[in-house]
Parts: structure tokens; C-alpha cells; sequence
């Protein structure tokens, strides 16, 4: 059968379709056929099925009708009378979805006509992929989409049926969706939240598969796009951000930039930046910008109030959502402290004489600046005694080099420097002042080393001699000089009663009024100590000395005053003129021109007869004596000295020409009239009796060392012609018993012609036992008036070999050989 021949490679459903619609179309012949058989492909022999002869198929001329104008999809070979394709026959453009595809064609034969119908059932093929509309599908679902959400997706097309159609779909494997289908309808369910953060797009291959063998599939993409929701805080970049800023860093400077992201979109996205808490103290430092996240400086930053900040930065999205991060600012220190230096302690003022090394005060250096430019070197640069020693830490002791001198340098101005380590350094300097406290270590010292002061004497007291001084450096009291006379004597009696001194001026004033003819020259010691404890003093010596004034009239010596005199000289009858008869001897106890005196005969009984030497002295005879001469003569003798003014002494001589001294008959009555007392005149004449031997034995002792010498001076030009057998009696005035006094301490000088002293007593001054003050306030007349007087006797022998002078002082005692070797004898 032809059947079997056409279908050897049909599935056997087909051929058993074939054979039941053969069966069914009674009378007319129906084919089956696959479609998108190739052109010539046999369906069928219609000749045979017909049982026509194929003989007359040309004659009868078979042919095939189509209705309308369709295709002819078919022919007939009239040779084998096979039904053939003649063109492609696509089930799908003939039939579309109809279950059953028939293509209906009429056979027609002429003579005699005959009409068959032939049905061509046109069986499918899967010849058609399932196919989606679109090759993508976009899809949004919002992220908080519930699980179990569906969304649905437009089933795939296949344009052939049965099983040939779509018979199933296959999801890609995914963490979110699952497929659903149910009557075609294909939906996507969600069955794991989604998260735009996580998956913002989600492709997922949806591919529909149909049933034909072999089976063919189509594909869709499903791009789902998750919508965002507000569901992320931002998130900063760092959890703690660190900077590093160099104090006094300039405003805007750019800290740091804290950034955070928000994983949300949009305004939900959008990040703005604040501070959090922020401490007061440095609230008003840094800026940060709401949009950038910039950090920036605002403020003063100082290292030394804070070095460090510590603050919360906020990063803020759109709709609220808020999360913080910590930013540490670490400020670094830049060198912007100078040192400052205190004084922590000072011993001032210091004593002079602290030993070197001495500490005087403590100072303290700080910098506010950290690590080296903190570290800080101290010194004291200027020229002054005083050294920096480091202590413990920063802190120093100032510290004495050398030996201190209030009185050269009293204040010092110590500049301490002080220098970091800084680059730049950075110093500064303080200055202390100290002061030297005085120690008195200066003793006054005079400015001269010794003094002198002159005055006239009978000077009034207190009146100024000189005036003293010294210097002290030192300070106040100790420098506060006070002057004293040392205690000592002048003349036996204390320095005290000679002069004063102004204990603050140094004046030196007379206390009493001097006599130059006690003394002339004295000296005192002024202390000048200073106020100091304990005080230091130095001394010196003031030598006062007193210059001579005219107030002591010349003393006659010999002859002995008026009243008190038993002397007549003998003048020889026989004397020649020019003979030597008498001397008047004086004395001044001034000195110089003050004691240089002048004789004049102012008076006499004979003016021719005598002349006296001007400074001599001497009377002698200006002719020869005549016996018309009277035999008593009396010269008034006036003895000047030459001071200014003036003083002077009278005087009267009796001279009896006569060469025998019994021939005098006046000379016995004018014998010493002491006649109110025997008893007294007795004494007188033991007394006499016992000096005038004493007197001899001295006479004698001197004369021998006279004669020892080999030349002795002469006294006197000429001979003075005083009889050696002449000895008054009563030459010393004595009575009572005690001690020799010399009262005066002074050089007489017997007038001899001379102005050079011929004679000089050096009288030692018994300073024990007599009073000064009391010999003092005697005057020359009371010395002349004195009945206790002294007499000085110059007795020369007539050969002017020897002159031999005695020299009395005021005798209260008898006693002769005390005063012997007191008194020095000079020629
Ligand atoms: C120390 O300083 C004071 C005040 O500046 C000044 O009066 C004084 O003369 C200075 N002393 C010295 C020794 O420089
Ligand atoms: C005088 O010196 C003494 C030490 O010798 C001292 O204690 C005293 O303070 C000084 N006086 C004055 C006024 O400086
Ligand atoms: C001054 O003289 C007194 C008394 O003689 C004596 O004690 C003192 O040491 C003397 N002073 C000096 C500095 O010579």
C-alpha cells in the first residue's frame, strides 16, 4: 500500500491517525502529511487509491482544483499518478492554532467528469520555538516587597500546538524568586526579601520549553530593578578618623574630611555632616561642612590648652537616619612659648662677706612648649660675680663666684637668660636686683697720717686748733665715724685738760689756754672709731705745737729786786775806765726776739761815770774813778725785750767805790734786819752754815772738772768783777723740809752779750709731785715776788778761768743734795 511506502519514517501515532481518517473519508481519499515537506514529495497515489487507470489519467485529463486562489500546494503526476507537493505547506500560516489542519483539494477528471475530493490533512511539525514578546522584561519591585509577593510575567508564544506548544517554563536558579505557573499563567513570587543594597538588579533567564521532540525552548530575560527604601543609616568611612594639626594652625585651615555613604538612593542617600556633642571649651575651634565633611579650624588652637580634641561627628541622610564616628584631632606643638623664668626665692640684701659659692636666691624656668621646645638652657651672660647652678628640674640656684665688696659694688642687676630648644628658640631674661648688705669691714682711715696744729699761746679756751678726719666707706653706722683723744697725759696731767675733741666733726679744740713757756709742743692721739659692731677704729697723733707770745717781762736776776737786795759792788778805787764792775743778768721766759733783751742805764747818781752793754749787760766804768767820786753810786738799769709789744723789768744797782768792804759803814746797817726773831735768825745762820759748806764742797767738785778741761769757754769778754769772797749769806731762801720743785720747765737764757745761749739749764721736769696746773697759773711776777724764790748766782773768778753759775730753783726744803743732780750744769 502507498501508505506504507510514505510513512516508513512517521511515528507510528501518525500512521495510525493516517489509516483511521483513510477509513473515515468514505468515497473521497484523504492523505496526511506532515508539513514543510520538501517540493515533489509523494503523498499519496491517487490513481491507485482511486482505482482510475492510470492510462487514461492524460486522456481524461486529471487535474487538481484548489479553491479560490490559494496556493497550489499540490500536484499530480499524471504519469505515476501520485499526488505531490508542489509547494511547502507550513501548518502554522495555513491553520494557525486549529487543532486540525485540512487542506481540501478536488480531483477532477474529464470524460466522463469525475470529481474526487481529496482531504490533505496536514499534520504539525514542532517547527516553532516557544517565544516571549520581548527578549527582556523589566521588572520593579520596591525592596520591602513581602515574601510571597507575585508578579507576573506574559507566558511565551508557540506557534505550533499540542504538544508542540509551550509546555512548561524554568526559572534560573536565584536567592529571590520562584516561578509559578498555573493555567499558563506564569508568575514570579518572591521568596527572599530583597535588598537594593545588597542587589540593586536582579537578571533572571526565564526559559519555556515545549513538548515536541526534539523540544525546543525560548528565553526571556527578567531584569528586576529593586526600588530603594530608606532602610540604610550611612555608614562613615572610618570608625575613629585621626589628624594631625600643628597648633596655631590658620582659620579654614582643612583638618580632616570625615565622609560617610549611605547605601539608599536619593534623598535617602544623602549624607549631611554635623558635630555631635561637642565640649564647651572648644565648641567655637573647628567647623565641619554639612555637605563635604570638612573639618575645618575656626579657632585658636593651642597645644598648651588642649592637645588634643576628641569629638563625635553625626553623618545625617535624608530621611533621618543617623550614625556617628569618633575624630581625634592630636594637636603638635610648635614653639610659641618663650621661657618664663620666676624667681622662686632671694636672699637679698647678702652680706659682703658671703663666701663664694654662696646661694642667693633659687629661680624656677618654665616652658609651656612640650618636648624640646621645652627644653630650656639658663645662663647669666653679664660680668657680675654670680653663676647659674642647675638644680633639680628646671629649677636653679644662683650662686655666688667671688668674693662681694659692698664699697665697690653695691647693687647688682643679675639679667638671667632663658632659651628653649626650639627652632626657632625662643628666650627671654629676667633681671634681679640685689644689693650688697654692708658689713663693716673698713676701719676709718685719716686722711693724713699724722696732724699738726699751731696756736699761739694764751690761747682762749676752746678755742679750735685743728681739725681731724677720717673716711669710713662702709654704710650708715658702720661707716659713721666718731672721734676721741686715747687717754694719756701731758705734762702729768690728762690729755683731757689740754684739748677736746668733737666727736662728730673732729674738731680739735683747746680746752685751757697754753703757755708756751711750760711747754711748746704736746701731742695728743684721736681715735676715730666707727659705729660699726664690733667697731673698727684707727688712731693718729696730732701734735700740737704752741708758738711763743710776749708775755713774760724780762726777769732780773742780778742784781736781786728792789727791797729784797743786800748787794753792793764793790768797785775798786782803782779801777780803770772800761773795767768790768757789775753784770746785770735777766731773763725773759719768752724766747726768740720775745726774750732778746736790750740794758739801759736809766737812771744813775753819776750819768758819766758807768756804761752798761746794750745786750750784755755789763756795767762798766766809762773813765777812770777819781776819788772826787762819791763813794756810793746807784744805777737804775731798765732791761727791754724785744717783742711786740714790748716788755720790760727796772731795776737798781748800788755800787760802793771801795777797797774794803768793812770801809762801808751803811753796808752793816743795811745787814739783813731780821730781828723779830733770835730763834729764826739761828736757824737762818745753821742753815747758811750747812749750805755754804755744801755749797764749797760743790764749788770744789766743779772746779776740779773745770780744770779739767782742756779749754773752757769763756763766759763773759771780760772779767766780771764780782769778788769771790762775796757770798751773801742768804743766797738761798729756805726753810722747812721737802722736796726740791722745779717749777718750770723752760730754757733760760742769761743775757751774756750774746743772743746764743751761753748758758742753758736743762731743768728735768718732776712731773710726780707737783700739780701742773698750779705751777701753770703762776706768773712770772709771782715768781719774782715769791719770797721762796730762786736765784741764779754767776760767780766768775777773777782770772776768768771759771765761771760757776747756780742755778735755784724754788727750794722748799733744804734739803740741797736733791736738787744737785736734778739740775744739769752746761757751759
Ligand atoms: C639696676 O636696674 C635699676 C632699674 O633698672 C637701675 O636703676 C640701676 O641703676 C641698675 N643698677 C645697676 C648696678 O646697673
Ligand atoms: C654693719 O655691719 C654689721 C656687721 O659688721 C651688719 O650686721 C650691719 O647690718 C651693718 N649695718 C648696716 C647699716 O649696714
Ligand atoms: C689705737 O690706740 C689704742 C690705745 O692705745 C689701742 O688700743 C688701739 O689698738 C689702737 N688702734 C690702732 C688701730 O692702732
Amino acid at each position: 500500500m502507498t501508505d506504507k511506502e510514505l510513512l516508513p519514517l512517521r511515528p507510528i501515532f501518525c500512521l495510525a491517525s493516517f489509516f483511521v481518517t483513510l477509513h473515515l473519508v468514505h468515497g473521497d481519499l484523504s492523505y496526511s502529511l506532515s508539513e514543510e515537506m520538501k517540493r515533489g514529495s509523494v503523498i499519496g497515489n491517487v490513481a491507485k487509491d482511486l482505482g482510475l487507470d492510470l492510462r487514461t489519467f492524460v486522456s481524461r485529463q486529471a487535474r487538481l482544483d484548489f479553491e479560490g486562489t490559494r496556493k497550489r500546494y499540490c500536484d499530480i503526476n499524471l504519469n505515476t499518478g501520485d499526488l505531490i507537493t508542489s509547494e511547502r505547506m507550513d501548518r502554522e500560516s495555513l491553520c494557525d492554532k486549529k487543532p486540525s489542519c485540512v487542506v481540501k483539494v478536488d480531483l477532477v477528471l474529464e470524460n466522463p467528469l469525475e470529481l474526487h475530493r481529496v482531504s490533505i490533512h496536514v499534520q504539525d511539525v514542532n517547527d516553532n520555538s516557544p517565544k516571549f514578546r520581548e527578549n527582556l522584561i523589566a521588572m520593579e519591585i520596591h525592596e520591602l516587597a513581602d515574601k510571597g509577593n507575585r508578579f507576573s510575567i506574559e507566558e511565551a508564544h508557540d506557534a505550533d500546538i499540542g504538544q508542540n506548544a509551550v509546555q512548561r517554563y524554568n526559572l534560573q536558579k536565584n536567592d529571590h524568586f520562584i516561578l509559578s505557573v498555573d493555567n499558563n499563567r506564569v508568575e514570579l513570587v518572591l521568596d527572599n526579601k530583597l535588598d537594593r543594597e545588597k542587589q540593586k538588579e536582579i537578571s533572571l533567564l526565564l526559559t519555556a520549553l515545549d513538548g515536541g521532540s526534539p523540544q525546543r525552548s525560548g528565553t526571556v530575560v527578567i531584569h528586576v530593578t529593586v526600588l530603594d527604601a530608606n532602610d540604610n543609616a550611612p555608614v562613615f568611612s572610618q570608625a575613629v578618623y585621626k589628624a594631625n594639626l600643628p597648633e596655631n594652625s590658620p582659620l579654614d585651615t582643612i583638618v580632616i574630611k570625615v565622609s560617610a555613604t549611605d547605601a539608599d538612593e536619593g534623598v535617602n542617600g544623602d549624607v549631611t555632616y554635623d558635630f555631635g556633642h561637642v565640649s564647651d571649651m572648644y565648641v567655637n575651634l573647628f567647623s565641619i561642612n554639612p555637605k563635604t565633611g570638612e573639618i575645618k579650624v575656626t579657632g585658636v588652637i593651642d597645644f598648651e590648652e588642649s592637645n588634643s580634641f576628641e569629638m563625635r561627628v553625626q553623618g545625617k541622610d535624608g530621611l533621618g537616619l543617623i550614625s556617628y564616628a569618633k575624630v581625634i584631632i592630636d594637636v603638635s606643638d610648635v614653639n610659641d612659648n618663650a621661657p618664663v623664668i620666676y624667681l622662686k626665692s632671694l636672699t637679698n640684701p647678702i652680706p659682703e662677706n658671703v663666701s663664694p659659692g654662696t646661694e642667693v636666691g633659687i629661680i624656677n624656668v618654665q616652658d609651656r612648649d612640650s618636648e624640646t621646645n621645652r627644653q630650656v638652657r639658663c645662663s647669666i651672660q653679664q660680668n657680675v660675680p654670680f653663676k647659674l647652678v642647675p638644680s633639680i628640674k628646671n629649677y636653679y640656684s644662683v650662686v655666688s663666684t667671688g668674693q662681694l665688696d659692698r664699697e665697690l659694688v653695691s647693687d647688682y642687676n643679675i639679667t638671667i637668660t632663658a632659651t628653649d630648644e626650639g627652632s626657632p628658640p625662643l628666650s627671654s631674661s629676667k633681671t634681679v636686683q640685689l644689693s650688697v648688705a654692708d658689713i663693716n669691714d673698713n676701719p676709718p682711715v685719716f686722711e693724713e697720717q699724722s696732724y699738726s696744729a699751731y696756736v699761739s699761746e694764751n690761747n682762749k679756751p676752746g678755742s679750735t686748733l685743728c681739725s681731724v678726719s677720717a673716711r669710713d666707706p662702709d654704710w650708715r653706722q658702720n661707716g659713721t665715724v666718731v672721734y676721741s683723744l686715747l687717754s694719756g697725759e701731758v705734762n702729768g696731767a690728762p690729755v683731757s685738760s689740754y684739748v677736746s675733741v668733737n666727736g662728730d666733726t673732729g674738731v680739735i679744740h683747746a680746752v685751757r689756754s697754753f703757755d708756751y713757756e711750760q711747754f711748746r709742743s704736746f701731742k695728743v692721739h684721736v681715735m676715730a672709731r666707727d659705729n660699726g659692731s664690733p667697731p673698727l677704729s684707727s688712731n693718729v697723733t696730732v701734735s700740737v705745737f704752741i708758738s711763743d707770745v710776749n708775755d713774760n717781762s724780762p726777769q732780773i736776776l742780778y742784781p736781786a729786786p728792789e727791797g729784797n737786795s743786800f748787794m753792793t759792788e764793790l768797785v775798786p778805787k782803782a779801777a780803770h775806765g772800761g773795767s768790768l764792775v757789775s753784770k746785770v743778768i735777766a731773763v725773759d721766759a719768752d724766747s726768740g726776739q720775745n726774750a732778746w733783751l736790750s740794758y739801759h742805764i736809766v737812771k744813775s747818781t753819776d750819768p758819766g761815770l758807768f756804761t752798761i752793754g746794750v745786750h750784755s749787760g755789763e756795767i762798766r766804768t766809762q773813765r777812770d774813778i777819781s776819788e772826787s767820786d762819791s763813794m756810793k753810786q746807784n744805777l737804775i738799769v731798765s732791761v727791754k725785750d724785744n717783742g711786740q709789744p714790748s716788755l720790760s723789768a727796772t731795776c737798781s744797782m748800788y755800787l760802793l767805790i771801795s777797797d774794803n768792804l768793812a770801809e762801808v759803814p751803811e753796808l752793816k746797817d743795811i745787814s739783813y734786819d731780821e730781828k723779830n726773831s733770835k730763834l729764826t735768825s739761828y736757824l737762818i745762820i745753821a742753815l747758811v752754815c750747812v749750805s755754804t759748806f755744801f755749797l764749797t764742797f760743790i764749788i770744789i767738785i766743779m772746779g776740779v772738772r773745770f780744770c779739767r778741761r782742756r779749754k773752757p769757754r769763756l763766759l763773759f769778754d771780760g772779767a766780771v768783777a764780782i769778788p769771790s769772797a762775796y757770798l751773801p749769806p742768804n743766797y738761798a731762801d729756805v726753810d722747812g723740809t721737802g722736796t726740791l720743785r722745779s717749777a718750770y720747765n723752760y730754757d733760760a737764757y742769761l743775757t751774756t752779750g750774746s743772743r746764743t745761749s751761753d748758758f742753758k739749764f736743762v731743768s728735768s721736769y718732776n712731773d710726780n709731785t707737783l700739780p701742773a696746773d698750779q705751777t701753770l697759773r703762776k706768773s712770772p711776777t709771782d715768781f719774782c715776788r715769791d719770797k721762796k724764790r730762786l736765784m741764779v748766782s754767776l760767780l766768775a773768778d777773777r782770772n776768768l778761768t771759771r765761771t760757776i753759775v747756780f742755778f735755784q730753783g724754788r727750794v722748799e726744803s733744804a734739803n740741797t743734795g736733791l736738787w744737785a743732780p736734778r739740775h744739769h750744769l752746761q757751759y
